[in-house]
């Protein structure tokens, strides 16, 4: 049997051990995928025994900038640094890589604005510079965090960092709105008028549940990636990297799973 797993703290079961057991069933891949937990002070010893034991491996928060040190990154995972995909001690970040193949049939208009400056921002930050995207605009709640991603993606994208205060204010004149943050996901959401999202042509939210500014996109007609479809474009390029896709097969369990 093979065996594939992610590594992570703290433990939440996670819509990759749900999707991709089901998945391996369906297409009778004698596979299984688990949810690891590492305890942060103990990951540099536990880390390999892993490593040598599975024969691939997703990365998740807190770990995707520490694991480098243990695998070779390949060059998009370098200059992101953070990786989130091992196979054959490769280490590989699928979070951009499905994020712009989750974009590449959308007319992504300008201009765009961006709320969050933790891992998932540096993945998407990345994919929209591969998308061709010369600017955007930058809101976090805590802005030192934000200056940091402007200072650190310097070379390849204009970034505009405003504050959180002046969030609706910059969305009145955004036409693509991405939410990289946790927000909607544990209780707290955005508290958007219709009128302040009126500009919008295009709502991203990586958030998996159906959050309260998912529901307004669809309910005021603005087009809206989720995270579910986020998750789905990203778990495909895993699949590919570890030798276990089945296209037919994959879609098929996603759009057939129980989510919420
Ligand atoms: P991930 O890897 O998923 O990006 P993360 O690195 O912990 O996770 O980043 C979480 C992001 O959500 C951050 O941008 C965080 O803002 P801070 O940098 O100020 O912490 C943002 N976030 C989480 N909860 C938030 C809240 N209630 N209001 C505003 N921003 C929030």
């Amino acid at each position: 049997m093979r065996r594939f797993g992610l590594l992570q703290y703290p433990e939440k079961e996670s819509l990759s051990k749900k999707i991709f057991n089901q998945y391996f069933k369906l297409s009778s891949i004698n596979a299984k995928y688990d949810d690891i937990v590492i305890e942060p002070r103990k990951f540099d010893t536990k880390v390999t025994e892993y490593l040598e034991s599975y024969d691939g491996l997703n990365v998740t928060v807190p770990f995707k900038e520490d694991i480098i040190k243990f695998i070779s990154p390949v060059e998009d995972a370098r200059e992101i640094n953070a990786v989130n995909c091992i196979y054959q001690n490769k280490g590989y970040n699928t979070d951009w890589k499905g994020f712009y193949n989750s974009l590449l049939d959308t007319d992504l208009k300008l201009p765009i604005l961006l709320v969050g400056a933790g891992g998932a921002s540096k993945a998407i930050i990345y994919g929209l510079y591969k998308l061709g995207i010369k600017h955007l605009i930058l809101v976090n709640r805590t802005i030192e965090k934000a200056f940091k991603l402007k200072d650190f993606f310097t070379t390849k994208i204009d970034i505009t960092v405003e504050s959180f205060e002046n969030l609706k204010e910059v969305m009145k004149s955004s036409k693509t709105f991405i939410n990289a943050t946790s927000i909607g996901m544990f209780g707290e959401s955005f508290n958007f008028s219709s009128e302040e999202l009126s500009n919008l042509s295009l709502i991203y939210d990586i958030v998996y549940n159906s959050t309260a500014l998912q529901k307004q996109a669809l309910k005021n007609g603005i087009k809206l990636i989720d995270g579910k479809t986020f998750w789905y474009y990203q778990a495909v390029e895993n699949l590919k990297i570890w030798g276990v896709y089945d296209e037919v097969k994959f879609y098929e369990t996603f759009v057939n799973s129980k989510f919420n």
